[in-house]
C-alpha cells in the first residue's frame, strides 16, 4: 500500500476519500426495504436504548410474520429466541439473535422482498 499512496497526489486523498466513505456507508447500512425502514426505529433505536420491553413487541411481531415461501425456515425460531434475551434484558442474546438472522436472511429477504409491506 504504501508505495501506492506515495506521492501523495490531491487525486490519491480524494480517491482515498471517497473509497473511506463509501465502506463507511455501506458498513452502516442502509434500509433497502419496508421492514428494514421499520426495523431502523423499531429494532435499532431501542437496542441502542436498552429499551427492552419494545424490543420484545418488535421481536413478537417480526416472529408472527415470517417472510412467505418455505425460503425462511429459521426466521420465527430466531425472533423467538430474539424476544426471549429481551425479556431477560440480555443484551448478548440479543445481539446474537439481530446477527444470525441479519446473517442468514438479509441479502435473500432484500432481493425477494423490496417492497413486501412490514408490518
Ligand atoms: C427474523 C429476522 C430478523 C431479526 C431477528 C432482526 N432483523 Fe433486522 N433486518 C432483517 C432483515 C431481513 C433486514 C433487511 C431489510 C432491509 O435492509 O431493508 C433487516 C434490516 C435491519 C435494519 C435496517 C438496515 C440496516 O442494515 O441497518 C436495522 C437497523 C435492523 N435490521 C436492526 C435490527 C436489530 C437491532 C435487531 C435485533 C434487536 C434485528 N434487526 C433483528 C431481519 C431481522
Amino acid at each position: 500500500m504504501r508505495s501506492i499512496l506515495r506521492p501523495t497526489s490531491p487525486l490519491t486523498v480524494s480517491l482515498i476519500l471517497a473509497l473511506a466513505l463509501s465502506a463507511g456507508l455501506a458498513a452502516a447500512g442502509e434500509a433497502k426495504t419496508p421492514l428494514g425502514k421499520w426495523m431502523k426505529p423499531n429494532m435499532g433505536a431501542p437496542l441502542a436504548g436498552q429499551d427492552f420491553p419494545t424490543l420484545k413487541t418488535s421481536l413478537d411481531l417480526v416472529a408472527s410474520k415470517p417472510p412467505p415461501g418455505a425460503g425462511y425456515p429459521k426466521w420465527a425460531s430466531m425472533a423467538q429466541a430474539g424476544s426471549a434475551a429481551a425479556a431477560k434484558q440480555d443484551v448478548a442474546a440479543l445481539k446474537a439473535s439481530c446477527k444470525q438472522c441479519h446473517d442468514a436472511y438479509k441479502d435473500q429477504y432484500i432481493k425477494e422482498f423490496p417492497t413486501r409491506a412490514f408490518p
